[in-house]
């Protein structure tokens, strides 16, 4: 395996996603450790776009527990329904928060979080198995490019999910 993320230095988020997905699906293809991919994928994300916390929530006996992520310390569980990433979980669709002072059950977990996008991940039987989390500190960063382009690695991730072991 590569231990080199290669990634473009243009403001072309779409790019980058693309430049990235192949490269993420290179990492996880031979490994079987679920912690070491969601570990693996978390640290890509963050090295590409520079992002001030990229993680997983993943749903374990009723409620979402952080995951492998990058940034600063985290809420360790998070209630369904409950913040951006329980929203997400419970409404099976991506959340985008342009402004997380606006958004009424937002979690704020660091001051420093103004913008949020969390994705959800769909296990083989089609229940939510949890969450990608993506903040930034600054306004109104996150959009539908960033939505298509988590997608795509939520994507890649999922279809290893079947085999995977914690
Ligand atoms: N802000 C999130 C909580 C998790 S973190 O910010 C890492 C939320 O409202 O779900």
């Amino acid at each position: 395996m590569a231990e080199t993320l290669i990634v473009s230095q243009t403001a072309d988020r779409s790019a980058v996603y693309r430049e990235i997905a192949p490269q993420i699906a290179a990492i996880i293809d031979g490994e079987r450790d679920i912690t070491a991919n969601l570990a693996n994928i978390a640290a890509a994300i963050k090295q590409a776009f520079g992002f001030f916390w990229v993680g997983f929530y993943v749903e374990k006996e009723g409620e979402l527990v952080v995951g492998p992520f990058q940034g600063p310390i985290a809420c360790s569980r998070i209630a369904f329904g409950k913040g951006v990433c329980g929203t997400a979980f419970s409404t099976r669709e991506v959340q985008i928060v342009p402004d997380v002072d606006k958004f009424p059950r937002h979690i704020a977990c660091a001051s420093e979080s103004r913008s949020e996008i969390v994705v959800p991940i769909f296990s083989p039987s089609g229940d939510v198995w949890g969450v990608l989390d993506v903040d930034s500190d600054k306004l109104n960063d996150l959009n539908d490019e960033d939505a298509a382009g988590l997608q795509a690695i939520v994507r890649i991730f999922e279809k290893k999910l079947s085999e995977e072991l914690f």
